[in-house]
């Protein structure tokens, strides 16, 4: 089976099993299937952060659990506690929120993916990150076939990172996210661009439907449609500095720009340092950096998992030569 369609990438590589799992019944009853026990498993949601590079030799699972339920919190009565199936599209359960009034998401609007790979790289957007809103979620321990529970402290959420990158890696599969939302509005306007585009249209108390709004237009003029330009968002992470490297980088360019990034620590941006090195909007082969936003590599139709790959490598290299800084992939490589 083609995983084109499975990839935000759109890599065409095949994988030998695959299965879609509707339920964690379906989870339960296929993890003592042999084709389970004897094969390297994959777990997709959405394949939005996921760069193939050769064909899968095992079983790929696709998991579209689905279902929203609310309900008001038992401590806090200005909150609800929203749980959503692991295979429900991200952006759906933002819309479901927004329609509802419950406030938490609406910066999170239109991030391409699933629900249950939202907590694994703890996605984030527009001053908003997933741990904000973040209650628990569940999950199925494929060496035992156990649910388990997760509360915040149990994923140790970073930037861009959480136990299930780390000590965790391969060993749960997400079934459920819960999050905590608020009934009375708490606007997160902070953010550059979306302070720009209420000044322009003259709001001074947007709704989470504005904010909702005003940040699917910034991604839309921003980034590329992986429905027409296959891109897996954000291809690198924003490599975190000393402060004391900050300066030095800082001194020899002082247009860097860059955000604290706790005590003693910068954040640079990424896009900002590849751009420099000249290689926005560059098409290399099948491949490229978006013409809007450097951070992200495309498929112009065509390219291989390998292609994107060494053209990444070719970003690094550049950017370590010319700042003496290390860019880390964002995106899964398999
Ligand atoms: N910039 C450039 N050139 C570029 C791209 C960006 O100079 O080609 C500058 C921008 O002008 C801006 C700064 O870099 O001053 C930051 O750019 P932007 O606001 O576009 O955000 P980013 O840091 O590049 C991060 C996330 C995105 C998220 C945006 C908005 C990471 C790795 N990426 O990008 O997340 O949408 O902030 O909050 O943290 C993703 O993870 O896949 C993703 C798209």
């Amino acid at each position: 089976l083609s995983l084109k369609p499975y990839n935000t990438f759109g890599i065409d590589v095949k994988t030998l099993f695959f299965a879609e799992i509707f339920t964690e019944e379906d989870l339960r009853e296929l993890s003592l299937q042999p084709v389970f026990k004897e094969n390297s498993l994959l777990v997709l949601g959405g394949g939005s952060n996921m760069l193939f590079t050769r064909d899968y030799e095992g079983l790929v699972l696709k998991i579209s659990i689905p279902g929203i339920t609310a309900v008001r919190s038992a401590e806090n009565e200005d909150q609800v506690l929203v749980t959503a199936g692991a295979g429900i599209v991200w952006n759906d359960l933002v819309n479901y929120c927004v329609e509802q009034d419950f406030a938490g998401l609406e910066n999170l609007s239109l991030i391409p993916g699933t629900v249950g790979a939202s907590p694994i790289q703890n996605i984030g957007a527009y001053g908003v990150e997933l741990k904000d809103v973040f209650e628990s979620c569940t999950a199925f321990e494929i060496a035992t076939g156990e649910i388990r529970g997760f509360d915040f402290a149990d994923c140790q959420f970073a930037y861009r990172d959480s136990i299930f990158k780390n000590e965790l890696r391969g060993q749960y599969i997400i079934t459920e996210v819960t999050f905590r939302l608020n009934t009375q509005a708490r606007i997160n306007s902070q953010y550059g661009a979306i302070q720009a585009v209420l000044a322009e249209r003259n709001i001074r108390r947007p709704t989470i439907a504005d904010i909702s709004e005003i940040v699917a237009k910034i991604r839309v003029s921003k980034l590329p449609d992986p429905s027409t330009i296959g891109n897996a968002g954000s291809f690198f992470k924003n490599p975190i500095v000393k402060k004391s490297e900050y300066e030095r980088i800082a001194k020899a360019f002082p247009e860097l720009i860059s955000y604290p990034a706790g005590k003693d620590k910068v954040k640079l941006a990424a896009g900002w340092l590849i751009e420099s090195c000249g290689f926005k909007g560059v098409v290399e082969g099948h491949t490229g950096t978006w013409k809007n936003q450097a951070l992200v590599l495309v498929n112009h139709g065509g390219a291989t998992g390998l292609e994107v790959y060494s053209f990444s490598d070719k970003i690094i290299d550049t950017v370590q030569a010319k700042f003496g800084v290390n860019l880390e992939r964002e995106v899964n490589i398999l």
